[in-house]
């Protein structure tokens, strides 16, 4: 049987929209105390270099205020660490950063910056922080994160939830193959990036991911709903995915 899936609510975009007037409201600290009660197995928020969006300040305040484990999404800088040293979350999620991107776009080349990633990668684990890399579902990736002694991978969805047809049934068997590759590596797997109600379900399916992270979808979805029922709901679909199909009745 598949092992429980996770769900990491990425809360990034309540400070979007913060951030858009100055000021407090909306606060991302009380989004996700929301989550928490809504059903939010995680936090998830990333501490961007130009601070677009979460702040040092909501950083330490998710530290010290939410008992649900925070991980910290961040790229391998010296600065970065620091901060990951100073706050010591659950978890620390290595992503490629570029200032031009509007989001993640694409995984960390794990592969080519394997020398460069070590001593991040040696610096947070010491510390006792579960260190994830963000990566494309692609073998070489995954060697190179066995090869840095990462416990976690998070797989990029994003090629996956932009795809249509046949395509996105490609990119689907790249994420099955990799989630399978990264469990025989002894790797856990998480995935995510542009996962809606909609596209959530084959990817909750796949037994090896056990944590999903969402954010963009959500705070989008929470303008309609509200955040408890988008996250309620989104919880249902991916248990629902996730439930172990019915055996076919005997003719
Ligand atoms: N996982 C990682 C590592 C990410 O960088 C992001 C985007 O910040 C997400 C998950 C969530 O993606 P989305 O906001 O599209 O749901």
């Amino acid at each position: 049987m598949a092992a429980p899936l996770r769900l990491g609510v990425n809360i990034d975009h309540v400070a979007t929209i913060r951030n858009a007037r100055g000021g407090g409201h909306p606060d991302p600290v009380r989004a996700a105390k929301l989550a928490a009660a809504a059903g939010a197995d995680s936090i998830t928020a990333h501490l961007r270099e130009d601070r677009r969006h979460i702040s040092d300040l909501d950083i330490e305040r998710l530290s010290s205020e939410i008992a649900l484990p925070l991980n910290l999404e961040m790229a391998a800088t010296a600065e970065m660490v620091a901060i990951a040293l100073r706050h010591l979350p659950h978890a620390c999620c290595l992503v490629p950063e570029k200032r031009e991107e509007r989001t993640t776009e694409g995984g960390l080349d794990a592969a080519g910056q394997q020398e460069a990633l070590r001593p991040f990668v040696a610096k947070l684990s010491a510390a006792g922080i579960r260190v994830a890399l963000f990566i494309e579902p692609d073998r070489k990736q995954l060697a190179a994160a066995k090869a840095l002694r990462t416990p976690v991978v998070e797989l990029h969805t994003g090629a996956y939830a932009e795809a249509k047809g046949a395509a996105r049934d490609a990119e689907l068997d790249r994420l099955v193959q990799a989630a399978a590759a990264a469990s025989a590596l002894g790797l856990e797997c998480h995935a995510g990036h542009g996962l809606t109600f909609d596209n959530v379900g084959p990817v909750a399916a796949i037994a090896e991911v056990v944590e999903l992270n969402i954010g963009h979808f959500l705070i989008g979805e929470a303008v309609f709903n509200g955040l408890d029922s988008a996250i309620r709901r989104m919880r249902a679909v991916m248990d629902a995915a996730r439930a172990p199909r019915a055996a076919p009745r005997p003719a």
